[in-house]
């Protein structure tokens, strides 16, 4: 089977990135990055990229006057690379309803919490404060609500008796770095499904205890 061609939009520092670049470099991987693209000129994201041999672009949303132009040139790039699914990683833009909508159930997201609780910014911080005693990480599809759309995979670490958000936002970072290459593994190999706003995996076997123990 060809390679998934999948295009990753950073803004930051890549980490997450880098595990998909890990993954996808991997002997026999079903994905293939094809380009990466940051919003962000100097984002670190980007020499991650650059040195692992991925192409990269930057779109600086600064340079656009509104949403809906700064998207038409990452269509545009998109389209040029012939991607077939999007991940953002640590991409701080929201994208327009049009966007997603476009791209629906083929963009995909992680996020720094167990959804549906605590969307939004801060989220480490937001678990500490209410005294939860769970949290963790989610890679979902995306959907035009902010943080909303059918989950692909979770993970969650405790949460420690005087952690601090820097802390916990490590711990939950290490499980990032898990999930997201196993959420995009499974959608390579065809193994996800959307049905009625809810993911369905096809011919996974023991996904809890191969991928998302945190001590596997
Ligand atoms: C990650 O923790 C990711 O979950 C979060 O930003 C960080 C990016 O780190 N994303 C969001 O908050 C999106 N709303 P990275 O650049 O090292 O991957």
């Amino acid at each position: 089977m060809a390679k998934l061609r999948v295009a990753v939009l950073i803004s930051g520092g890549g980490s997450n990135l880098q595990a998909l670049l890990d993954m996808c470099t991997a002997e026999g991987s079903p994905a293939e990055i094809v380009r990466v693209i940051s919003n962000v000129p100097d984002a670190y994201g980007l020499e991650r990229a650059k040195e692992a041999g991925v192409s990269t672009t930057v779109i600086n949303h600064k340079d656009y006057d509104g949403r809906e132009s700064f998207e038409e040139a990452l269509h545009q790039v998109l389209d040029s690379e012939r991607v077939q699914l999007v991940c953002l990683a640590g991409f701080m833009r929201l994208l327009t309803d049009t966007f997603v909508q476009k791209w629906k159930d083929r963009l995909i997201n992680i996020h720094p919490a167990l959804l549906p609780s605590f969307k939004g910014l801060h989220t480490h911080e937001r678990a500490i404060e209410e005294g939860v005693k769970f949290h963790g990480a989610t890679v979902h599809f995306v959907r035009p609500a902010m943080d909303e759309g059918p989950i692909i995979v979770q993970a969650c670490v405790p949460v420690l008796p005087n952690d601090t958000p820097e802390e916990l936002g490590k711990r939950v970072l290490a499980q990032e770095h898990k999930i997201y290459p196993l959420a995009l593994k499974l959608i390579a190999e065809r193994k996800v499904r959307v049905s009625g706003e809810k993911v369905v995996y096809n011919g996974v076997d023991n996904l809890m205890n191969s991928a998302i123990n945190p001590e596997g």
